[in-house]
């Protein structure tokens, strides 16, 4: 079986800056953006009542983008015995019935692109490059998945003594629930779905609180795709409050959980003390990712490298950079280049072409990274600082840069726009190393050598689960760059990856003797 599925295409975007693809679609863009959207809990189909949120726009805060309907924890109780009953017909479709619903929901999540970039842009305050790729990585998970679940979730047989006939194959474990986070309200969401439900469970689906809209639009899409309503539960709300009843609920088979280190040990902790089945937890969780360069480096890729892979997403991805290791001999000229750069980028709207960098998500992520900034700014570590564009009314934070001693000093992950230089000289090498995988996290790493001996033994020594080589080191694609990590970062298997439905599954095996 070629598990790689060769053949397989990932979507095609629009460049932006050619003018036949940019002006329709801006046009279009215009009137999404003047759009309401609506969330509300569901189950089997049916539209319940909540607490009522309005929800504004991080990047303008008078901006209404819809209504919100938070499920309260009781909820929870009906919507998992209601999945339970539906599972065993659920996990009985064949296979090619479920693969072809998320092939169908791709091509609608590709016809109705705009409208889903115009809520990346207002509800999750992404830039326009940054909700177009948002969309096409749902597109391509759709895809990947329904191909994988063809190529890899086949019953076969296997080889045993003469007489008996030996087969293995898949059934979905049950119940899963998937949680996932704000910053990738549509991809990270539906590849979280789209594997549980393919491989045979049924879902209670829990999105991010700030990102419900795109959540709810999402899952229309995927019931106009055919996906029976008795299959998926979606619950919009407080993750603490509805984590607890999911986690102690009697019929959970599986979590599958995107979002922070913390929140992890928490359901990780609240799994283990319960009564009854054993349960399965996919965990990818947070990084604090390194770029190494050493003195080989080309500087002006470095600086275009590590500009990227530090500020898209206003440095809110798992996998973005925050501390960039420079070795002595090069660390001059990167950081004055750094400087020019910076102030070149410019924050503001997202919905302007021109914008490199947008919004944080909420008060509570800019008022944490504005500590952070404010003790490094007393310590004078200020190397590099962004502009911002006048009178914005959002969550805005300019991007920062900042000298520190090493990786050690960051206790947490500081999810925005700072990134952290460090300087080492050649011969501590190997201290680096050793200080990153100190840090216990095992994301993403970058390195900047010509020497590609340098990459490899940084590679041998590192236990990270994404290394990236003399490029930027964000934005993996599906089924080219499986995604994910370990110790702090996650348990695998990796996002996008030919192993990733395997932990979603039930393994079986029939022995006939004939
Ligand atoms: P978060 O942990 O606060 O929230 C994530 C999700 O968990 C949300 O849906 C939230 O409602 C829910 N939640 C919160 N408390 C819960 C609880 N007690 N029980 C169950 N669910 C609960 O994280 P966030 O702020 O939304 O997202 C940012 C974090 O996500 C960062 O740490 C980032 O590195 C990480 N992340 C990791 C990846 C990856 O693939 N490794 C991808 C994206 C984001
Ligand atoms: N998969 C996302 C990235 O690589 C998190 O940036």
């Amino acid at each position: 079986v070629d598990i790689h599925g060769a053949g397989r295409k990932n979507s095609r975007g629009i460049n932006l800056n050619v003018r036949s693809q940019w002006e329709p679609f801006e046009r279009a863009l215009r009137v999404q953006l003047e759009h309401r959207w609506q969330a509300a809990p569901l189950v089997d189909g049916q539209v319940l009542a909540g607490e009522v949120h309005e929800v504004r726009s991080p990047q303008d805060l008078d901006r209404v983008v819809g209504t919100v309907w938070f499920a309260g924890a009781e909820l929870v109780d009906r919507a998992m015995a209601r999945l339970a009953a539906a599972w065993p017909r659920w996990n009985a479709t064949p296979m090619e019935r479920r693969a072809a619903i998320f092939g169908r929901l791709a091509d609608l999540l590709e016809e109705h692109r705009t409208e889903l970039v115009a809520l990346c842009i207002l509800e999750a305050g992404k830039t326009i490059q940054d909700s177009l790729d948002e969309v096409r990585e749902a597109v391509d998970f759709c895809r990947y998945y329904a191909q994988q679940a063809r190529l890899t979730l086949k019953r076969t047989e296997l080889r045993g003594p003469t007489g008996e006939r030996n087969e293995l194959f898949y059934e979905g474990r049950g119940l899963f629930v998937c949680i996932s986070p704000w910053n990738f309200p549509l991809a990270i969401y539906l590849g979280q779905i789209v594997a549980a439900l393919v491989a045979g469970n049924c879902v209670l689906a829990k999105p991010a609180e700030q990102t419900s809209l795109i959540a709810a639009r999402a899952l229309e899409l995927l019931f106009a795709a055919g996906l029976p309503k008795e299959a998926i539960a979606f619950l919009p709300g407080d993750g603490p409050a509805l984590g607890a009843a999911c986690c102690a609920d009697p019929h959970l088979a599986g979590v599958c959980f995107t979002g922070s280190t913390e929140t992890a040990r928490l359901i990780n902790r609240r799994l283990a003390w319960r009564d009854g089945p054993l349960v399965t937890l996919i965990a990818e969780t947070g990084g604090q990712n390194v770029m190494i360069v050493d003195s080989t480096a080309l500087p002006e890729q470095v600086v275009k490298d590590a500009l990227h892979s530090a500020f898209t997403s206003a440095g809110q991805r798992c996998s973005a950079l925050r501390v960039l290791y420079l070795q002595n001999e090069i660390a001059g000229p990167v950081i004055e280049l750094l400087r020019g750069a910076m102030a070149e980028l410019r924050v503001g709207l997202p919905q302007r072409r021109d914008t490199d960098v947008g919004p944080l998500i909420d008060t509570q992520a800019r008022q944490a990274l504005l500590e952070h900034v404010d003790l490094l700014k007393g310590e004078e570590r200020l190397l590099a600082e962004a502009g911002l564009a006048p009178a914005l009314n959002g969550h805005f934070l300019a991007p920062l840069a900042f000298e520190i001693g090493g990786i050690g000093e960051l206790r947490k992950e500081h999810f925005g726009p700072i990134l952290h230089v460090v300087r080492y000289a050649a011969e501590d090498l190997e201290q680096v190393v050793a200080a990153i995988n100190a840090s216990g996290y095992g994301l993403t790493l970058g390195v900047h050598s010509r020497n590609e001996a340098t990459a490899r033994r940084i590679e041998a020594l590192t236990r990270v689960g994404n290394l990236y080589v003399n490029r930027n080191q964000i934005g993996a694609v599906v089924g080219v760059q499986p995604f994910g990590g370990c110790g702090l970062s996650g348990t695998g298997p990796k996002a996008g990856g030919p192993n990733y439905l395997l932990r979603f599954v039930h393994e079986r095996s029939t022995a006939i003797n004939t």
